[in-house]
């Protein structure tokens, strides 16, 4: 199964903050951010009322068949827990026992417009923050064990139903040696069966426990924050290109040392000061921050679109309008704009339509005027995203 490149119109909360949502059991985005976000787990009884899955069984199992899907099949056999990491060969599911196993698929969204549509719905959290979606399926009594994460999740339930013992310990030890973070103690304090179109907010550190009752499949929202020991050193790693620093080590005042093996405390308070001189600004961080969390993961490889040139193309833009692959990150701050790791600055008059592709992922085809189409630098822009794949036609 491959993204398929259809959207529907999109329609979700976007920048409503008073607004009661049904997603969030009536509290609005803003109400949710204060009290729950990052602070305290939440319940939410028929946060998508109907909503029964996106994918069946089978579609999961062949996604986690493709080499650029990352996917994992956790089972729990006679006290032990196994890993396998994807991709599998069909055969695998053939011979799996009745119980006791889950198949774990990352980045679904990346393949399924309907999943793009359902990260929308949780808007009110800026997309630099949030990482994918993940699709579980599990047989009865399946599940990964009680852990915890490290991130914040939505867990909402698709088919069957979920049994999900939740604690908010302070004892987070792991089992030594497990092939999977596995709690040493687990002491549930609250407990749950969530029935399809019900969902769990977990923030980090919180540890959970859900097994599946009769097959059941989980949607995991999930999120994403840098730790700061990889945000600084990423950031010394894109500053070593932009660095430029004068001047050169010199000793006109060198002194007799009594031992020629020694660094002397001269040369390191001049070697201080020449690195004293590393400097950055505002600007270096945004760029940074925009490149490197729009950087897709390295096993992604975007799909190549219908050959076109860029006359065609054009004329296409204003029948079909496009949306942006399911793959693609797009993000910006004031007029620097990121798209899939590249940066690029734009004039003012494309920003409005720039930002409207990043924050609704897709252009409709009324977006595409006479004015637009006299912009040939904003034309070729498209035309550069479409052959790198990174948008689509709306078909
Ligand atoms: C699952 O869907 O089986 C696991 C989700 C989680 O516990 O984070
Ligand atoms: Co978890």
């Amino acid at each position: 199964m491959r993204y398929d490149k259809k959207m529907k119109k999109n329609n979700y909360p976007k920048a409503v903050p008073d607004v009661p949502l049904t997603l969030l059991g009536g509290l609005s985005a803003a109400q949710f951010l204060a009290e729950y976000w990052q602070k305290k787990p939440l319940l939410i009884r028929q946060a998508i009322p109907g909503f029964n899955g996106l994918l069946s069984p089978d579609e999961l199992a062949g996604l986690a068949c493709e080499d650029d899907v990352q996917s994992r099949l956790i089972s729990f056999k006679r006290g032990r827990w196994n890993v396998e990491s994807g991709p599998f060969d069909e055969k695998r599911f053939g011979k799996l026992p009745e119980r006791d196993w889950t198949l774990l698929v990352q980045g679904v969204n990346h393949h399924l417009p309907e999943a793009v549509e359902l990260l929308q719905q949780f808007a009110f959290v800026p997309y630099v923050r949030l990482d994918d979606l993940m699709v579980s399926f599990a047989p009865d009594e399946g599940g990964v064990g009680p852990h915890f994460d490290s991130y914040d999740v939505f867990l909402l339930q698709g088919e069957g139903q979920r049994f999900w013992r939740i604690s908010e310990q302070e004892d987070l030890t792991l089992v030594e040696g497990a092939p999977l973070r596995i709690l040493q103690n687990f002491n549930a304090e609250q407990e749950w069966v969530l029935e399809p179109g019900d969902m769990l907010y977990l923030p980090p550190h919180v540890a959970h426990w859900g097994v599946a009752v009769g097959n059941a499949m989980t949607y995991s929202i999930g999120f994403r924050a840098p730790s700061a020991q990889e945000l600084a050193s990423e950031f010394l790693n894109y500053l070593q290109d932009k660095l430029s620093v004068s001047g050169m080590y010199a000793d006109p005042d060198l002194r007799l040392q009594a031992h020629p093996a020694e660094i002397g405390s001269d040369m390191l308070a001049k070697v201080s000061e020449m690195l004293n001189q590393i400097r950055w600004q505002q600007e270096d961080v945004t760029d940074f921050l925009g490149r490197y969390l729009s950087e897709p993961k390295p096993h992604i490889v975007f799909e190549d679109n219908k050959v076109l040139s860029l006359k065609r193309f054009v004329q296409q833009l204003a029948k079909q309008g496009v949306t942006l692959s399911g793959k693609s990150q797009m993000l910006f701050h004031d007029t620097q704009f990121f798209m899939n790791g590249e940066q690029f600055a734009v004039p003012a008059s494309h920003q409005a339509i720039l930002v409207v592709l990043a924050d609704d992922r897709q252009l409709e085809p009324s977006w595409f005027g006479a004015a637009v189409f006299q912009d040939t630098a904003l034309m070729q822009q498209f035309y550069d995203w479409y052959l790198a794949g990174y948008l689509h036609l709306i078909e």
